[in-house]
């Protein structure tokens, strides 16, 4: 850790309190004037820090910059060992937590940005992702199971995401089967895990799970081909301090509680709960196939059950759902 970083673990431990030079000098040994110049080069980089002759620092309530400092306060139980790496802008954080995978790092990595120029959906599309308004993560995962831990995965991520997002902010979020996370009848979030398969063992030799949430409105506006699906949590609200870091904290912990025994998958019954399709008239889309079914249940595997209109019973691992009637309030 440079001396940046190990001067703003101290403020974040102490945020909203006064630390003084001095005593910020001797507990990690280099010279008052060394300390002044980190807080100053941590104030340039956008940090809001209060530094008061006679009183000393304080990194204020409304900091809202990412930082590794900020995401590790927030990591408990098995994710408290994990490695934090921060970015203001990258191309795709999935792109990048890919490269570490294909380098043998091990798990328990994640990367989070603070914007992405070509962050990635599922079936190809992009994912929207400015800066300051969403928060972007992947986790570097290598599960011991079979391929199928893949659906597992996102299944148990989409219950840490709507989860973490209720612990931290208040607000209930609904799940749309597979991985996207609703509120107020908008998209908020959205997950895509990218896995490699171990040609010799049939494993997985790794897994990537990216998450992305939209904290706050964009300040422009979301772009007119997603501006009628896509919301955010705090719409319009902005959203100050450290709610996007104790978010990636809080997720990042919840996920790992349910990834140690992910095949037990005791996250299902919640994902069930929060299900905002069960009993829903949607259109299942399977490659070019699209029928109007309704959805009776989403089983332990995360298959959905359906029926269509001629009562017919269909089962679906993947593709693609879209609701007919949203439910209000979510
Ligand atoms: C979807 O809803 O289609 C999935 C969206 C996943 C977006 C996240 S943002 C962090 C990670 N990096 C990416 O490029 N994509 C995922």
């Amino acid at each position: 850790m440079n001396i940046k970083e190990q001067v703003l673990k101290q403020l974040e431990a102490n945020r909203g309190s006064y630390l003084s030079g001095k005593a910020l000098a001797d507990s990690l040994f280099y010279s008052r004037n060394a300390v002044w110049k980190a807080v100053h080069s941590l104030i340039k980089d956008g940090h809001k820090i209060d530094a008061v002759t006679n009183k000393g620092h304080c990194l204020l309530e409304e900091d809202g910059v990412l930082s590794k400092a900020s995401i590790e306060k927030y990591l408990t139980g098995d994710a408290s060992s994990f490695q934090v790496e921060v970015y203001r802008e990258v191309t795709s954080t999935n792109n990048m937590m890919k490269r570490y995978a294909e380098e043998w790092r091990p798990e328990g990595v994640v990367i989070v940005a603070d914007s992405q120029t070509m962050g990635k959906g599922r079936s190809k599309r992009s994912f929207y992702s400015p800066s300051d308004t969403g928060i972007y993560f992947s986790l570097l995962l290598r599960p011991e199971g079979s391929a199928r831990e893949t659906l597992f995965i996102t299944t148990a991520a989409a219950v840490a995401v709507s989860e973490g997002i209720e612990k931290v902010t208040g607000k209930k979020t609904g799940i749309k089967w597979v991985n996207d996370i609703i509120y107020k009848g908008r998209k908020t979030a959205g997950i895509l895990t990218e896995a490699s398969v171990d040609v010799e063992t049939g494993g997985l030799s790794y897994a990537v799970l990216g998450i992305g949430i939209n904290v706050s409105d964009p300040k422009g506006g979301f772009p007119p081909e997603i501006q009628d699906i896509a919301g955010s949590l705090f719409g319009s609200e902005t959203c100050a301090g450290a709610v996007r870091s104790r978010l990636v904290g809080e997720i990042i912990s919840v996920f790992m509680g349910y990834y140690k025994n992910l095949s037990k998958k005791e996250y299902m019954e919640t994902y069930r709960n929060r299900s905002v399709v069960i009993g829903k008239q949607v259109e299942a889309y399977s490659g070019n196939d699209c029928r109007i079914v309704r959805v009776l249940s989403i089983d332990d595997n995360g298959v959905l059950i359906a029926e269509t209109e001629d009562h017919e019973e269909i089962r679906m691992n993947s593709g693609e759902i879209r609701i007919r009637q949203i439910q209000e309030g979510q």
